[in-house]
């Protein structure tokens, strides 16, 4: 399979700075806040490593954390539409702000949209 991946289009990089972002509009939102810890930092790492695996880089995530399972990971959290709503908000903010060609940006996009809304698990 030679296929291409995210992570080969973009880089290591872009996903850092992607997360950067998204951490940075988290830390600007009152209603996410409230559910992030006080220290953003190991968090911001634990959603790069994650990203960088779910497209297509390094298993990191997985050999530091196990799998996935992200669903149950956010169990404890009400999360539903309008959270979805702010994280989702969060994350194109930080879509904007990284370099990458549209089409790109456009699987992302519906990579997240249907993540977030797996992880609704209240009404
Ligand atoms: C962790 C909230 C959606 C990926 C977390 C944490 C919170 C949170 C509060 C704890 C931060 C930390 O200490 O790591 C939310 C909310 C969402 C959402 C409100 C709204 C829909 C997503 C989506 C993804 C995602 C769509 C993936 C694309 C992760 C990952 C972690 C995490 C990888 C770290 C899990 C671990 O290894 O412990 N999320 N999240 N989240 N989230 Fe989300």
């Amino acid at each position: 399979n030679t296929a291409q991946t995210i992570y080969d289009l973009i880089g290591e990089e872009q996903i850092r700075l992607l997360t950067k972002h998204f951490y940075q509009e988290v830390s600007k939102n009152e209603a996410l806040k409230k559910l992030y810890p006080e220290d953003l930092e190991p968090a911001e790492e634990r959603l790069f490593l994650f990203l960088m695996q779910v497209f297509g880089g390094p298993d990191t995530y997985s050999e530091q954390r196990g799998h996935p399972r992200l669903r149950m990971r956010h169990a404890k959290w009400k999360i539903d539409a309008a959270m979805r709503d702010h994280w989702m908000n969060a994350m194109l903010v930080a879509l904007d702000q990284i370099q990458v060609d549209q089409n790109v940006r456009e699987a992302m996009m519906t990579y997240f949209v249907k993540a977030a809304n797996h992880m609704i698990n209240h009404d």
